[in-house]
């Protein structure tokens, strides 16, 4: 659909450091830059950005890939519309070919299916059978004016009312599942995802209904508290905010981010219109940066029990990294924004706005509760905890908040700076051993699945994956390379056919590059070809002939298998062989 010479274009426009900035806090350090992985949860950064290769591996999760795989991942785009993408954020025209593919016309058909199911379930909550759902409403308090802003409203009772609706109106069953507003039964036909709940559509930036979330509204009802939409091709929950729609248009600079939509509805029903929540438990990188598109100031107003608790300690650096001042809201006498509003009223949640203490606060305050300080036991734990936490702050925050501690346990400041420093480098040793471990583990290929041969024949994949890293940092030696070693005196498989792809693109006259590989082989087998270009040193063009003796000697050897299946005769010419070559 795109011709290499634009698909490079895209690329050589996009620096793959400066695009993954935009969804990755990173530290730069030479050619690589390390930050906390979008694609898993992790505390230290194993996500590396390599700008020299123009590529990017996650040594914890091993998703790896170019600028084109990572935009396709994140944003959950295919091929042709990362690039667009890239085309667009690089200011370059996209010569459209007129035909519409697929994927962009099936989500134009699952977004119009969504503002069809959203009306469909706002009508229903305003018919007869839907008294019990509205009732329901406004027994929690909102009003048919807020209903009506937020699109609330009921899934009939019924099997497939809305696949029915959705068929009469033209779609087609594939569509109907792809947008999982239905699924599957057992004899084949297609039962909605949502019967008899009270529905909250979910609305993205532009002020399409991207996706639903549907609550239980009386206890016989069978199944979870809520049931959701899943990750369409228009919608992955990560990277959305319930509400952001509205709250973008707020000139507070500021957010409050709570748990739940009826927090939210409640918030905004009382004129708190910039607040927002997270559509699963802890914040995601790429909600803190979409919040830090439009706002300073994070209010975090999580639910009072132990899961809020713990969801804010998880999301605190995760908005820190995006660059987000981050408040804790300390919710008293009530379980959520909610219920505190219902019970005290808006001037008192005000109040409590103003009042929240900032994340450091928040954070030494919770380790106090683990601890009796009226004890020297306690006193001494705290104090280690307190310090450990200190180390991970600035060296100004840590001046302050030293100097409060100490003043509380009566001690002195350059006690608690002392085991603050302390505490720094035991992290900082850590951290180097958990880095030096994933490096060895992925050179000793520990649970390399992609070349699960690896292991079984070491040095032979070692010295191929050098001389595929050779050939793709000096593409202009592959065609040396053609003349000299055939793909099947390769050791492994998977080696074999990166070979062959790289031999069969220079064919074609073109160059090879992660780019044009990634189009040939699978998310996981880039992933793969990405640590192989930028693990171990750089190589010398002079390793060129030496590597090639190395893999074919290895692929000459027999392995332990191999020598039991062979006559002793056999093997003996086999070594003798072996030994020629070496001499
Ligand atoms: N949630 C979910 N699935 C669940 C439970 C919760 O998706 N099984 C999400 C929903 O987005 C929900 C939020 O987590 O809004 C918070 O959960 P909870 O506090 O249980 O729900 P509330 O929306 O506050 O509902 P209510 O006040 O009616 O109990
Ligand atoms: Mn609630």
């Amino acid at each position: 659909m795109f011709s290499n010479e634009f698909i490079q274009e895209v690329k050589d426009k996009n620096d793959i450091t400066d695009v993954i900035s935009g969804y990755v806090g990173l530290k730069r350090s030479g050619r690589i830059s390390k930050g906390l992985c979008p694609f898993h949860s992790e505390k230290t950064p194993s996500f590396t950005v390599y700008s020299d290769t123009a590529s990017f591996y996650c040594f914890g999760c091993q998703t790896g890939g170019d600028v084109i795989g990572f935009i396709r991942k994140i944003e959950n785009l295919d091929y042709a519309e990362a690039i667009k993408f890239l085309a667009n954020r690089a200011g370059i025209p996209v010569v459209e070919d007129g035909r519409n593919d697929g994927l962009s016309q099936m989500r134009l058909r699952i977004r119009e299916q969504n503002r069809e199911a959203g009306r469909f379930f706002y009508r229903a909550l305003y018919s007869p059978a839907g008294r019990q759902a509205l009732d329901y409403f406004h027994s929690r308090g909102l009003t048919d004016e807020t209903i009506r802003r937020f699109g609330l409203g009921w899934s009939p009772e019924s099997w497939d009312g809305l696949s029915r609706h959705l068929g009469g109106l033209g779609y087609r069953k594939e569509e109907i599942l792809a947008a999982d507003l239905g699924y599957t039964s057992r004899n084949g036909g297609i039962i909605d995802r949502f019967r008899n709940r009270v529905m909250f559509p979910i609305i993205d930036l532009q002020g399409n209904v991207i996706a639903f979330g549907g609550r239980r509204f009386t206890d016989d009802i069978k199944g979870g508290k809520y049931v959701n939409t899943g990750d369409t091709l228009i919608y992955k929950k990560t990277n959305h905010l319930f509400a952001m729609n509205f709250a973008k248009n707020e000139k507070s600079g500021e957010l409050i981010l709570c748990e739940g939509y009826m927090d939210v509805i409640a918030l905004h029903q009382a004129g708190f219109r910039n607040a927002v929540a997270a559509l699963g438990t802890a914040v995601t990188q790429q909600q803190a940066r979409l919040m830090a598109k439009y706002v300073k100031r994070v209010v975090l107003s999580q639910d009072g029990d132990e899961a809020g608790q713990r969801s804010i300690a998880r999301s605190i650096p995760i908005m820190k990294e995006a660059g987000l001042d981050v408040r804790v809201l300390e919710i008293t006498g009530a379980k959520d924004p909610d219920e505190f509003i219902k019970k005290y009223g808006p001037e008192r949640f005000k109040r409590l706005l103003e009042g929240c203490a900032n994340d450091i606060e928040y954070s030494i305050m919770r380790i106090e509760q683990q601890y009796d300080i009226g004890t020297d036991d306690g006193r001494l734990h705290y104090l280690q905890e307190v310090c450990d936490f200190l180390s991970s702050l600035g060296t100004l925050e840590q001046e302050v908040y030293s100097a409060r501690i100490a003043d509380k346990l009566k001690i002195e400041k350059s006690a608690v700076l002392s085991q603050t420093q302390a505490s720094a480098r035991r992290k900082r040793f850590q951290e180097q051993r958990q880095q030096f471990r994933e490096m060895a583990q992925s050179t000793a290929g520990v649970g390399n699945r992609v070349n699960p041969e690896r292991s079984a024949h070491l040095k032979g994949a070692i010295a191929e994956e050098a001389f595929l890293r050779l050939l793709l940092t000096h593409p202009e030696l592959v065609a040396k390379a053609a003349g000299k070693i055939r793909p099947e005196e390769f050791v492994t498989e998977f080696d074999r056919r990166v070979y062959q792809q790289m031999l069969a693109i220079t064919d074609e006259g073109e160059e090879v590059s992660v780019t044009m590989l990634a189009q040939q082989f699978s998310e996981g087998e880039t992933a793969e070809i990405v640590r192989i270009v930028n693990s171990g040193e750089g190589r010398g063009t002079d390793d060129f002939d030496r590597l090639i003796e190395v893999i074919r000697e290895e692929s000459a050897r027999p392995t332990p298998r191999d020598a039991a299946r062979l006559s002793a005769d056999e093997l003996l010419k086999q070594m003798k062989r072996l030994k020629q070559k070496k001499s």
